[in-house]
């Protein structure tokens, strides 16, 4: 379980800092009017609790502590650190950071401060333990969420110090750096470790690199920089983790992390956490399966445990370039997608709407008007009346998918360092491309790790699995070998996780389990298209549009699936298939259209017994989680437009409304239908 409590968490972060009591008093009637269960408090309050270094006042967070606890409602307790006082940088100045460019911060904003800055550290750490000390049994308490949103890089003198230790921990001498950095290139060669600079925009920014990507001249270098500040956060996180552990150690611990984004090596961070939790704010404009593949990321974190959704917003944002309103329903549609991919608890950003600074027009639950008698206010409403409804019945119910995706920090940070083959090449597209495939299939998906277990699986994908060495391919080979199905694509298997290449041709370690070798890449203009031409007979014939990046093959010991259609490689393999012990890996040479990819990945899992839901209907999303005995259905309209949906085969519980429903049924612009079914075996 998430925490002691038995139900879904339903809730908001809330400032009592930045209002008066008289409000305090009106937002506890309206927490309740609204069926607010949990509250997230001091986020941002650490100059209200720590005024000055020698003095504490904790009086006013005693007395929320217990008008919450009076109204049977649970604190999730952030620790403040995320934005330090005026005083503590003025008075510290070792704790401000150095950015890219070189530029020493002022105070201001928030995550300004050297994650290598021991004062930080001391600092941080003592205010999670003075907070665990008082509030760390409070009975209200369910959770510790440390800081906010991690991401914050810095390139200052302290953090060149730490690199280095770093460094000296990883590679033990300067010889074997050098080896991994490949430093002979443009006399690079380091004789003393204090010559090792930081990597930034001061020294090694790629000539011409383009404005939208970190370039720069030494990918092992800029890998290892980003491996050594996510480390260095994570290690700013266990440093406050550690003192609330000492007072409160049953009570889980978590950070909010800011998106599925590549500043945090976050299967790393998840091995800390005892439940992930993230922080959800998809545009409008964003394809329902690209918020799909980031609640499955976060899902992943923990091995598939369920998970927290820290905040969403009921309404608008404001910092995004145009702040479109939620459309009616999407506020509920999206809170059961988060559910649908294994949340147990759905939290807001936030109570009420602020009145100054640049979040004052971001929607809250409670917007200017100050009241509930508003859209938002009713489907919030209605939201924690159907959480009440649905009480503990899906908590703690999985994803038992066969299917999973691989991904990887490293891979991602060197995909996207690397100068050449495409600037249009982002890791993250190209693994949602493949998880969109199957998400619109309707067959479920686990994300994890290269260091996970496969055995689970009937099929693995790893979409650009660029980076692959020998241990890697092994458990590869074994996976594929024992009957596993395993696909991949170009730019893969190209280097080792040094970004060092291996040679003999592509994909390196990766040719003989695929049975082909790959001569050369060819990156396709943003309007150049080429074609796959599939003549097999079966649903897979016809020819597609493919994009992007063209690998020019030769099979060994595969078989040719689908050849390119133009240019000069015309006829050659674009994709293919190599029978390896009981199992097969498919290799795809160039960037498929999303038609036959959704075909391709049927048919591969159609041949392991994966079969999808219900077909592939635009705009539906079906989802299942499952515990003992019991499958949850979500099946979910994103679309604008009502649609019949062919639910899968079965009588059902609709737990929403009371009723059994099987066959197909209507299911209107943005609604969700939640289906119980005991399993029978
Ligand atoms: C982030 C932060 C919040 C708030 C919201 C606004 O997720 O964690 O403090 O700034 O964004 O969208
Ligand atoms: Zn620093």
């Amino acid at each position: 379980m998430l925490t002691k409590v038995n139900k879904i968490l339903f809730g908001a972060d809330y400032y009592p800092e930045q209002w008066s009591e008289d409000v305090w008093k009106e937002d506890i009637r309206l927490m309740k009017i609204y069926g607010v269960n949990t509250v997230i408090l001091s986020v941002f309050a650490w100059v209200k609790i720590q005024p000055n270094e020698d003095e504490y006042n904790f009086e006013w967070l005693d007395y929320f502590f217990d008008l919450l606890h009076r109204n049977d409602m649970y604190v999730i307790l952030a620790t403040p650190t995320a934005a330090q006082p005026a005083w503590m940088s003025r008075k510290y100045p070792d704790i401000l950071p150095v950015d890219i460019q070189g530029h020493q911060r002022k105070h201001g904003g928030r995550l300004n401060y050297c994650p290598n800055s021991s004062t930080y550290r001391r600092l941080s750490g003592n205010i999670a333990n003075v907070m665990a000390e008082r509030y760390g049994n409070h009975p209200s308490l369910i959770m510790w969420h440390i800081h906010n949103e991690y991401g914050n890089y810095c390139y200052c003198d302290q953090c060149a110090e730490a690199f280095r230790s770093w460094l000296k921990n990883k590679y033990g001498s300067l010889e074997k750096l050098n080896q991994s950095w490949n430093t002979l290139f443009w006399s690079h060669t380091f004789s003393q470790w204090e010559e090792i600079e930081v990597p930034s925009h001061l020294n090694e920014i790629l000539p011409g690199a383009l404005n939208d990507r970190d370039g720069t001249n030494f990918q092992g270098m800029a890998i290892d920089y980003k491996r050594f500040m996510s480390h260095s956060l994570l290690e700013c996180y266990e440093n406050e983790m550690d003192q609330v552990k000492k007072f409160s150690p049953n009570i889980p611990v978590t950070t909010n992390i800011w998106d599925v984004s590549n500043r945090l090596d976050l299967f790393k961070w998840g091995c800390s956490m005892d439940l992930a939790s993230w922080d959800n704010y998809p545009s409008n404009l964003d394809h329902y399966t690209s918020i799909s593949f980031k609640h499955d990321v976060i899902r992943g974190l923990k091995q598939g445990n369920p998970f927290l959704l820290m905040e969403q917003t009921p309404n608008q944002q404001n910092w995004q370039h145009y702040n479109a309103l939620k459309r009616p329903g999407v506020m509920r549609l999206l809170s059961y997608q988060t559910m649908a991919h294994g949340a147990d608890g759905l939290l807001y950003f936030q109570f009420r709407q602020s009145i100054g600074a640049c979040e004052k027009y971001h929607a809250a639950m409670v917007p200017h008007a100050g009241h509930e008698n508003t859209r938002i206010g009713k489907e919030m409403i209605q939201m924690s009346q159907e959480l009440v409804q649905l009480g503990d019945r899906i908590l703690e119910a999985r994803s038992t998918t066969k299917v999973a995706i691989l991904m990887d920090w490293s891979i991602w940070w060197g995909v996207e360092y690397s100068s050449g083959p495409s600037v249009d090449l982002k890791y993250s597209e190209q693994l949602q491309h493949y998880y969109r495939a199957l998400n619109e299939n309707n067959i479920g998906v686990d994300l994890i790790s290269i260091h996970d277990d496969f055995s689970k699986y009937d099929m693995v994908i790893g979409p650009v699995l660029y980076m692959c060495g020998e241990m890697l391919s092994e458990r590869i080979k074994t996976f594929v070998t024992e009957g596993g199905t395993f696909m991949t694509t170009f730019f893969s298997g190209i280097v080792d996780d040094r970004d060092i290449v291996t040679l003999g041709g592509y994909p390196g370690n990766l040719k003989d389990i695929l049975g082909v070798w790959v001569e050369e890449t060819d990156a396709l203009f943003p309007d150049m298209t080429n074609e796959v031409m599939i003549d097999s007979k079966g649903p897979l014939q016809g020819t597609y549009e493919c994009h992007l990046i063209c690998d020019i093959m030769h099979c060994t010991t595969a078989s040719v699936v689908g050849t390119y259609g133009k240019d000069y490689y015309k006829g050659t393999p674009a994709i293919t298939e190599n029978k390896v012990g009981l199992g097969k890996a498919i290799y795809i040479g160039t960037e498929l259209s999303e038609e036959l990819l959704r075909k391709l990945v049927l048919q591969y899992c159609g041949e392991k017994g994966i079969e999808p839901l219900a077909p592939y209907q635009k705009d539906i999303e079906i989802v299942q989680r499952e515990k003992s005995g019991k499958r949850f259905t979500f099946i979910m309209n994103h679309g604008d437009e009502d649609k019949l949906v062919e639910l899968p085969i079965g009588v059902f519980a609709d737990m929403l409304r009371d009723q059994t429903v099987e066959g197909a049924i209507s299911l209107t612009a943005k609604d969700v239908l939640i289906l119980e079914q005991v399993i029978e075996n």
